[in-house]
């Protein structure tokens, strides 16, 4: 692979430690997919930032670096949600000494420079970049977000090659970032026999969980509407990345393309293979985080009512801090629900320490994570059904 003097210069050392160690993780990558060189991205959005994704050695890896004078990150980074609500942790069942991990860890990347994101929804609170422009974004639902939906291009970046990213302000040209391989391979075709159509988070959720079973190239799904809302689309793009590893889809309508049938018997197989529970003991929402559009919806639906169960209501820091000055956040609090800032709803402690066996959802990826981190038994429910059956 090609490199310039001073990244051949960076390689070897000459720049620093941690400058070095990016180089060759980036090195790597590019060889392995064959690429002819690296280039320069605008935005690295970087995971591994729950204390429960990376623990002690990821921790520790990060406070080294950072504590080595010069080092910070290159071009604009955002960080994936933490695993506890940073400001409320001791009053969430966050137990102190993982709290004490998890805040060595966000300072670690406080010093390298990140913007205090704590999403896994980037594009709802910082301004996206012109259509086509090169990103480097690690976290599958946003990547996949990116690439379908805004446009912009990246390959579906590990925790460790996103790290790379931003300390480097490059990444491989390879795979997304090339136009000839953002062409669909393979298509899913949705053909209900009745009526029916997809509608809601669960409905796409289902649908992506499948599609990302059985492809992992660039999917090209025909026979809905690519009009989704985004929610829906939001959905789409979690549950393609939760299994296999498409990094892309798009809508069409090719004859030429290897094709699945997604029928009603498909979308009840992947529901029964998620869902494995008629109800829940408590309701999550937000996985990926709830956007400003999803927690106005929620307040005007909870007016006058208040929830039977405990509810949790995962968001970021910033876009909590929007809703609250709305009025969204209040409503959804008089009704009962906890907001959970900064956090992920399935690597933090606090599903586990919710002393509950199961747990209500909208989300297929917050269903196949809480099921396998917190041994939860799930019931996936659209949010209108969850409300109706669980508010006075
Ligand atoms: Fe976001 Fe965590 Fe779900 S990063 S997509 S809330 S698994």
């Amino acid at each position: 692979m090609y490199l310039t003097q001073s990244e051949e210069k960076a390689l070897a050392g000459e720049y620093g430690e941690p400058l070095e160690i990016a180089y060759r993780v980036l090195l790597a990558i590019g060889r392995l997919g064959n690429a002819e060189r690296l280039i320069p991205i605008k935005w690295a959005h970087v995971s591994g930032v729950s204390y429960l994704t990376i623990g002690d050695y990821g921790s520790d890896f990060l406070q080294r670096i950072s504590k080595i004078k010069g080092t910070k990150f290159k071009v604009f980074t955002t960080v994936n949600p933490c695993g506890m609500d940073v400001e409320n942790w001791d009053r969430l069942e966050i137990p102190p000494e993982y709290a004490e991990k998890q805040l060595k860890i966000i300072s670690a990347y406080q010093k390298l420079g990140i913007a205090n994101s704590f999403t896994c929804v980037p594009f709802q609170s910082y301004p996206v970049p012109a259509k086509g422009t090169h990103v480097s974004w690690a976290e599958s639902s946003a990547a996949i977000y990116a690439n379908s939906i805004l446009n912009l291009r990246t390959n579906r970046e590990s925790a460790v090659s996103a790290l790379a990213s931003a300390l480097t302000g490059k990444t491989v040209y390879s795979d997304l970032h090339i136009d000839a391989n953002r062409k669909p391979k393979f298509a899913i075709r949705v053909k209900f026999s009745s009526r029916r159509r997809l509608i809601g988070s669960v409905d796409y959720g289902i649908l992506g969980y499948f599609a990302g079973k059985v492809t992992g190239g660039v999917i090209e799904f025909q026979g809905i509407n690519s009009g989704m809302n985004l929610s829906e689309s939001k959905a789409l793009c979690a549950a393609v990345g939760t299994v296999g590893s498409s990094g892309m889809f798009t809508f069409g309508r090719s004859k030429d393309l290897e094709c699945m049938d997604f029928t009603e018997k498909e979308y009840s197989n992947t529901f029964e293979e998620i869902s494995d529970a008629k109800d829940g003991d408590a309701i999550v929402f937000g996985c990926p985080q709830m956007t400003i559009e999803e927690l106005y919806q929620l307040s005007k639906d909870l007016i006058g009512k208040h929830f039977k169960k405990r509810c949790i209501v995962f968001c970021s820091s910033k876009v909590y801090d929007l809703a609250r000055s709305r009025g969204y956040a209040g409503g959804i609090e008089k009704a009962g629900a906890t907001f959970v800032r900064d956090s992920c709803a399935d690597f933090t402690p606090l599903i586990s320490s919710l002393k509950v066996s199961s747990v209500l959802t909208d989300s297929a990826k917050g269903a196949h994570y809480m099921k396998r981190v917190h041994g939860m038994k799930i019931a996936l429910k659209d949010t209108k059904t969850i409300l109706e059956q669980n508010l006075n």
